[in-house]
């Protein structure tokens, strides 16, 4: 038993897989794929993308400034693996995947993703240019969650929409609840078993 020492590289998991939703002031939208993406601060809350140059959605991006981060779920993993695969300057991802371009209410140029529960609407401040990819370093200017996820007190369920994470080259639903935020530190823990999560749309 023992370690193996790897030369340095990206072992930072589980992260997200999200759609980054972008359009140019021309008129063009595309939809890629991103795993290197973050929260950075509460408040003012702030997000980043990093992207490498040579994407179709790079020339977009830096043309608008804005992007839509777009949560996957299970649901929508299959189009969000194609759009990590596939590039907007030879097929139309939208049709493709049949998805639909919804009106960000903050943004002018970038559309969100109609289907996905959360659309996180972001307008850039600053560009890092780091080495293989730049970093998108921005302002979360406006967010809209999905009524479908929300119960019938108001309570905006995601957890319970099958959201997917990314782990060193594979996706993977997220799966049994096994505490809240501080449950470590509170006194009195329920001592049920924890609930499967449960997905509208299994
Ligand atoms: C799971 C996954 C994660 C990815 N993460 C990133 C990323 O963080 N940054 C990036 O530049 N490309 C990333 N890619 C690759 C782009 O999504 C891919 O090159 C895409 O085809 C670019 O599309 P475009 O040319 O239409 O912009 C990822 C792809 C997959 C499948």
């Amino acid at each position: 038993m023992g370690k193996q020492i790897w030369k340095p590289g990206n072992m930072l998991y589980p992260l997200p897989a999200v759609m980054v939703s972008c359009g140019d002031r021309q008129g063009h939208t595309n939809i890629i794929t991103v795993a290197w993406t973050g929260t950075v601060c509460t408040n003012p809350a702030m997000v980043y993308i990093s992207v490498r140059p040579g994407r179709y959605s790079y020339g977009l991006l830096r043309d608008s400034g804005e992007f839509v981060i777009n949560l996957t779920t299970n649901r929508l993993l299959r189009a969000a693996d194609w759009c990590g695969v596939r590039s907007g300057r030879d097929v139309d991802k939208w049709e493709a995947m049949h998805l639909t371009r919804g009106r960000a209410s903050a943004l002018a140029y970038a559309p969100l993703i109609q289907e996905a529960p959360v659309n996180i609407e972001c307008r850039v401040t600053e560009i890092k240019e780091l080495g293989s990819h730049h970093m998108f370093l921005a302002k979360v200017e406006a967010v809209q969650a999905d009524t479908a996820y929300m119960d019938d007190s108001g309570r905006f369920r995601l957890n319970d929409a099958a959201l997917v994470a990314y782990s060193h080259g594979e996706y993977l639903e997220l799966g049994r609840k096994k505490g809240s935020f501080g449950y470590s530190v509170k006194k009195h823990r329920a001592k049920t078993a924890p609930c499967p999560a449960r997905s509208p749309h299994r």
